[in-house]
């Protein structure tokens, strides 16, 4: 079995892990347990083609690739993993409100047909008539279905559980974010992008758009398996479609300090992706099912509470590594 790269954050050393050689989807913290990963030589080895095979790897041609945008500082981030439930969504909004907060302009992209972003932030995605459906198949500008909120949202219908099917019979149809952001992005220092859980063409899209990918798990119930899995798409994704795409980040969420299965959750996740696990924990806490409910973020539900102040550590110490990252480029360029 071959080693999978991560990329990095900025200042932090290249990991590379060993796939946990495993059949179940998920399996007991023990198990999951692997060796420490090799060092690995430069030039870092390319992924062995994936033995759980991610689902939608569009055929493209490797010259349709873009590269890096020059001159803007705008971040857009896709949180993915395609397991269900690991708070995606829930870390999309706050990390979103949390950023703004701080005095960033943030843009939240809802590319779930579930719509659970949107219904977080009180709309439903049940009666909105033009929504992301519109922007990615019939190419309606991005700006008309943004909405207001407590950050710009760019909302999810109902429809969008049909994109895929429509987008699967149009040429570039891994590049229909990326181009429909391309009218906004200056607008924005963060673009934050909530993806289903599935490693689909929508999910797909979000990777080509992105230039990073923050990664929710669920201390409860890690499954390393599954970020190998997401780790292949992304790497095909690197060599078809958008070379800079790469995970900056894992967030673990639902931690409770109080059970050894979660501390152990953490010590593996350490073990196996270093310093790409922030450092921030995101503890279980009922508040974050109560806010939706509301129609708002935690931070605006309970401002004052550890929910909402979890979210903000987090956005420092992803804005704190943006920096540190936009200063080595600037060094670079000078
Ligand atoms: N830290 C937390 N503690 C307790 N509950 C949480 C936490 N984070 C999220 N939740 C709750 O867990 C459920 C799943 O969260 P969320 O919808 O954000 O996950 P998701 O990964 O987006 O799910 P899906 O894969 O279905 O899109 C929600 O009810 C949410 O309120
Ligand atoms: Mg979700």
């Amino acid at each position: 079995m071959g080693l999978i790269r991560l990329l990095p954050r900025s200042g932090a050393a290249q990991r590379a892990v060993e796939p946990v050689d495993d059949t179940t989807p998920e399996m007991p913290l023990q198990e999951a347990l692997v060796e420490p990963p090799p060092a690995v030589s430069e030039p870092a080895q390319e992924p062995e083609p994936a033995e759980v095979m991610p689902v939608a790897v569009p055929a493209v041609q490797a010259d349709d690739a873009v590269p890096a945008p020059q001159g803007t500082a705008t971040h857009v981030i896709a949180l993915a993993n395609q397991k269900g439930g690991v708070a995606k969504t829930t870390t999309t909004l706050n990390l979103g409100i949390a950023l703004r907060e701080m005095g960033h302009r943030v843009l939240l992209v809802d590319l779930d047909p579930q719509g659970n972003l949107t219904m977080s932030q009180g709309l439903n995605p049940d009666v909105i008539e033009r929504s992301m459906f519109d922007v990615l198949v019939h190419r309606v500008p991005i700006s008309e279905i943004i909405e207001q909120r407590e950050a710009d949202l760019a909302v999810a219908s109902i429809d969008l559980a049909g994109a895929e099917l429509a987008l699967s019979a149009m040429i570039g149809r891994e590049r229909a974010l990326e181009k429909a952001l391309a009218e906004v992005r200056a607008s924005y220092d963060y673009v934050l992008i909530d993806t289903p859980p599935s490693l689909g063409l929508l999910t797909i899209n979000a990777f080509v758009a992105a230039t990073g990918v923050i990664v929710p798990v669920q201390c409860e119930y890690l499954s390393l398996r599954g970020l190998v899995q997401l780790e292949n798409t992304l790497a095909m994704v690197r060599e078809n479609l958008n070379p800079h795409v790469g995970v900056e980040g894992i967030v673990a969420t639902m931690f409770d300090g109080r059970t050894l299965h979660s501390r152990e959750a953490i010590e593996i996740l350490e073990e196996n992706f270093g310093e790409l696990v922030y450092r921030t924990r995101i503890r279980k806490t009922v508040r974050y099912a109560e806010a939706p409910v509301k129609g708002s973020s935690v931070l605006k539900y309970d401002p004052s509470g550890a929910a909402a102040e979890a979210y903000r550590e987090l956005a420092r110490e992803i804005v704190a590594a943006k920096e540190a990252e936009d200063g080595a480029q600037a060094r670079k360029h000078a």
